[in-house]
């Protein structure tokens, strides 16, 4: 027999009829922020934890002090501080406007503490910022370490799951990633978050766990002296400005990242291999896939590329994972390679077989129109596109692109001057 009514409805401790479970549990909350929501598959998830990373500084507390304030909810939101002083989060939140009844500050970082807090408020929406600063004594005497961050965030991840409320463990990390202690925590929470500094004031969240969406949504924001705002446009947003032509090298990408269009620009450096080994550099596109685009381009072109060792760069500092990109790489490639410049006002999309045919990708349409918009006007992709409604391929008509079928010819047309 079910020990209670909430368990009855739930079905975690007793298998329980379909038709008998709830089907409000698990239901939305949108966080008042489009790029989060968006980055999260649509609002939080009741009765999930969600793990945000970044650098210190980069603007995390901004961020969520900002959600505490907008999140639609007529709950209780609860933020637990466990490095700042309560005054400094009112000032923080008179800065931001983000002063609203609803939030509760807690500046305590004792597990049992917080919980019995937990308890008393029984809040819809729970801050802990951060994550390294909790501890209990069940769990070893040190905060910050492995063993504390597994046992602090399953504790309260159950509580959260329980209440159906929403939990965000704030973490700070390195410039190389995760640090020992918050990955621990990585494999409990159902979404990991990671906010990132991509050009100057441009910031950028974007998830690598996500149990209750996709992971390729890119949500971007500008840090002003009233926090963070919301990029709803970006398309052109981290594009170098540039007068006069490119630099040999660079060559620009119409990407599409989750549910939207952006242009960026990618760079390449090639020099003669110093040691007999060839390598390539590179932390925003995947190291395996340059070495790839570089296979596919020596051997359509007859250009030198596996006696060199290969840089490749995302100016805007966003990590690109889209196979669109192909193209653009290859073309980056080439022009570092023969130092000639690609003209400017070209932007090209299109995936790269390992026989050097142009495949198609998502969206081609609405790619060539983004980038037309923002007066490029040569684009250069395939003449086939994916089409998002149901994922077949279609043929593409119209003019607003130069439809490319190999590598060659896309090469072909770059270089031409027509
Ligand atoms: P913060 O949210 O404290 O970063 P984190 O929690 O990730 O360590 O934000 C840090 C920086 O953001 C700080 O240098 C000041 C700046 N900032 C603004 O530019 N505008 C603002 O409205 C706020 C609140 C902070
Ligand atoms: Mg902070």
């Amino acid at each position: 027999m079910p020990r209670s009514a909430h368990a009855d409805v739930k079905g975690e401790t007793y298998p329980v009829p379909i038709k008998a479970i709830d089907p409000a549990s698990g239901t939305r909350l949108l966080s008042g922020s489009q790029e989060l929501d968006r980055v999260l598959g649509g609002g939080f998830m009741r009765g999930s934890a969600i793990l945000l990373g970044g650098e210190p500084g980069i603007g995390k507390s901004t961020l969520l002090l900002q959600v505490c304030a907008r999140l639609e909810t007529k709950g209780r939101v609860l933020y637990v501080s466990g490095e700042e002083s309560p005054a400094q989060i009112r000032l923080r939140a008179d800065r931001l406007g983000a002063l609203r009844e609803s939030i509760e500050v807690l500046c305590a970082t004792n597990l049992d503490r917080i919980m019995s807090v937990f308890d008393a408020v029984k809040p819809v929406l729970i801050v802990i910022d951060s994550i390294q600063t909790i501890n209990s004594p069940e769990a070893g005497a040190i905060p910050g370490t492995a063993n504390q961050i597994k046992y602090c965030t399953l504790e309260m991840t159950d509580w959260v799951k329980n209440h159906d409320a929403i939990i965000i463990f704030v973490a700070h990390v390195t410039k190389d990633g995760m640090i020992a202690g918050p990955k621990v925590a990585e494999h409990i929470v159902d979404a990991v978050l990671a906010f990132e500094q991509a050009e100057g004031d441009i910031r950028a969240l974007r998830a690598s766990k996500n149990r209750f969406g996709s992971t390729d949504e890119l949500g971007l924001y500008r840090m002003s002296s009233a926090g963070l705002a919301e990029l709803t446009d970006p398309s052109g947003i981290l594009l170098v400005k540039r007068d006069g032509g490119l630099p040999p090298g660079v060559a620009i990408a119409i990407v599409h990242e989750g549910s939207r269009i952006l242009l960026v620009e990618i760079q390449a450096l090639t020099v003669p291999a110093k040691a007999g080994i060839t390598r390539v550099y590179s932390d925003r596109i995947d190291a395996s896939r340059v070495a790839r685009i570089a296979a596919v381009l020596e051997k359509q072109t007859g250009l030198r590329l596996s006696d060199q060792d290969i840089y490749v760069n995302v100016a805007g500092g966003v990590r690109l994972g889209e196979p669109g990109i192909d193209l653009a790489l290859a073309a980056a490639l080439y022009s570092a390679r023969t130092s000639q410049p690609l003209p400017l006002g070209s932007a090209l999309a299109g995936e790269l077989s390992l026989a050097g045919e142009i495949r198609p990708v998502r969206q081609m349409g609405k790619r060539a129109r983004a980038a037309r918009t923002l007066n490029f006007s040569r684009v250069i992709g395939p003449g086939e596109s994916i089409m998002p409604e149901h994922g077949k391929i279609e043929q593409q008509s119209g003019s607003d692109w130069l439809k490319v079928e190999s590598l060659k010819s896309a090469l072909r047309i770059l270089w031409s001057n027509e």
